[in-house]
């Protein structure tokens, strides 16, 4: 794993953005897989603005997002596939028909299951982007998921209710269930994004760059990838 510290929030969302736009740039017909939460909302605005500034296209880009509440339909504004539009696709010239993510409101969750892990296996991702749990998940795989999961509906941990419960008007609309891509999914693309800030991060992160590589630390994985970058702030960085 490659590691770069970032001065704050701001400078490891530039950097951030290098790395995305280089493979845009690079192929415009790319996989990006996406993740939602507070840590790529500045990579996002970034990606917005070099959009309206230098019009790096996205109008062949497909995106592949990790995860989605489940019970909350796509226009729920808590919704993931809410976020996703409302924080960057709407502001590109993406193709909504060219952006998945799971449906959290399917009845048949186990077919769910099975339409999204056939559609990441027809589309290898160039590049997945990640935010890092402060206890170590990645997407929703809590610790302790097996390192060999597919897409699977989880129970979210009360600690991992409690950290986004801050984006709903009480603690009690947290969906208390998700859909997400499973772990050996996100170790299947090309190249690893993974992105860290803030002081709350910090143990996280020593785990996932110095801790023993085990299923109780999702993110520690990552060490087995031949090709990922996890930018973390200062702060972030802190226990390292
Ligand atoms: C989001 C996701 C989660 C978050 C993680 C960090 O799609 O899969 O694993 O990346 O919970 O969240 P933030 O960025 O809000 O600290």
């Amino acid at each position: 794993m490659k590691l770069i510290i970032a001065k704050d929030y701001e400078d490891m969302s530039a950097k951030a953005l290098e790395m995305m736009k280089g493979v845009v740039v690079h192929n415009p017909y790319a996989v990006l897989g996406l993740a939602t939460g507070t840590t790529p909302l500045g990579l996002y605005r970034h990606m917005i603005e070099d959009y309206n500034s230098h019009g790096t296209s996205y109008a062949h880009i497909r995106t592949v997002n990790l995860d989605e509440y489940q019970g909350l339909p796509k226009n729920h504004n808590q919704s993931y596939a809410y976020f996703m539009r409302e924080n960057l696709f709407r502001h590109l010239d993406i193709e909504a028909s060219n952006t998945y993510i799971e449906n959290g409101t399917a009845q048949d969750e186990q077919a769910e299951c099975a339409r999204y892990n056939k559609l990441l296996a027809e589309m290898p991702r160039d590049i997945q982007l990640l935010g890092l749990g402060s206890n170590g998940h990645i997407a929703f795989n809590e610790p302790n998921t097996p390192f060999g999961s597919e897409t699977h509906v989880v129970d979210l941990t009360e600690n991992t209710i409690k950290d986004n419960a801050r984006l709903f008007a009480d603690i009690s609309e947290v969906p208390r269930k998700a859909f997400t891509m499973g772990i050996k999914q996100i170790m299947q693309a090309k190249q690893i994004l993974i992105l860290a800030s803030g002081a709350n991060k910090a143990d996280a992160v020593y785990k996932t760059v110095c801790g023993k590589v085990t299923e109780e630390v999702p993110a520690s994985v990552l060490q087995l990838h031949p090709n990922c970058i996890l930018i973390a702030d200062k702060e972030a960085a802190s226990k390292l």
